[in-house]
């Protein structure tokens, strides 16, 4: 059967549910698979599961848990055995009493592990169990959500330690999985990708200070990455590329 079975890691997410908004319609997508936290049961998602149940499978992921992604895997494994495109759009800025630091009065150790082990460590675990299902001769994209403030050469302002660290930690992991990748699933395009500053729960803190021009909607936003995503080649593996196609610095 044609099309292309397609993975989103954070599919109830702001940035996720859009990718998904926008895949699961097309005729060339052939199964849909998205991942969820088993916490909460996404409610918005509910409507395409009813509209295209036999494309469309829900997977409940905790991503800071490993069995939990294995698991995930060996499900998918039984419906197909390539994917051709999975972007993980798991992120977090702020999570209960978590907050972005403004200063290092504010640093405290549990937060900064906490950014890690949402932020770096589970793309290069979905990288580990995800990769026999990259090893075919079809082009395929591997894109991980990163952000520009995770660019440790583009740092002006400073400030949100954790979360800029934890982004340039993955930025590093993004590339040595491209390299590997290039040895042993060479068709497997593997990016970091900047969306821009969109109007999700994560950025909604953060919004006064972006002009309306510069704050997309997840519509837009997932509309200008998709289109980055379908001009992608072999030599684009291990770049990190801005909602508008530039290349962001490492
Ligand atoms: N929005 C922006 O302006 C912006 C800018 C630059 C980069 N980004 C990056 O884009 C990505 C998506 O962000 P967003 O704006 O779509 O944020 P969002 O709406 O808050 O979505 C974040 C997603 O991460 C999931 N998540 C958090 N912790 C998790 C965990 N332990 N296990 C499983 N899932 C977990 C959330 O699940 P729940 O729904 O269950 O909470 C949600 O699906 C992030 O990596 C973010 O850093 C966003």
């Amino acid at each position: 059967m044609s099309g292309r079975n397609i993975l989103i890691i954070g599919g109830s997410g702001g940035i996720g549910s859009g990718f998904v908004a926008q895949l699961l319609p097309r005729e060339d997508t052939r199964l849909l698979f998205a991942t969820y936290r088993p916490s909460s049961y996404p409610p918005n998602l509910s409507p395409l599961l009813q509209q295209f149940p036999e494309k469309f499978n829900l997977l409940p992921v905790d991503v800071t848990r490993e069995e939990d992604i294995e698991k995930a895997v060996l499900q998918i494994k039984t419906k197909v055995d390539k994917l051709h495109l999975v972007i993980n759009c798991v992120g977090i800025l702020h999570e209960g009493d978590l907050q972005p630091e403004k200063s290092l009065k504010h640093i405290n150790p549990k937060n900064l592990m906490r950014y890690f082990e949402v932020n770096t460590i589970p793309t290069v675990l979905w990288a580990k169990h995800l990769l026999p299902l990259f090893k075919h001769p079809e082009r395929t994209v591997f894109a991980i959500l990163s952000a520009k403030v995770g660019s440790i050469e583009d740092n002006r302002l400073g400030g949100w330690y954790g979360y800029r660290a934890s982004k340039a930690a993955l930025n590093m992991l993004i590339k040595n999985i491209a390299i590997e990748y290039n040895r042993v699933a060479a068709n497997t395009i593997v990016v970091a990708l900047h969306p821009g500053t969109t109007n999700t729960r994560l950025s909604a803190p953060f919004q006064h200070s972006v002009p309306p021009e510069k704050l997309f909607s997840v519509e837009e936003a997932t509309r200008k990455l998709l289109s980055i995503i379908e001009q992608l080649t072999t030599s684009s593996n291990g770049h990190f590329y801005s909602w508008d196609g530039s290349i962001i610095p490492w």
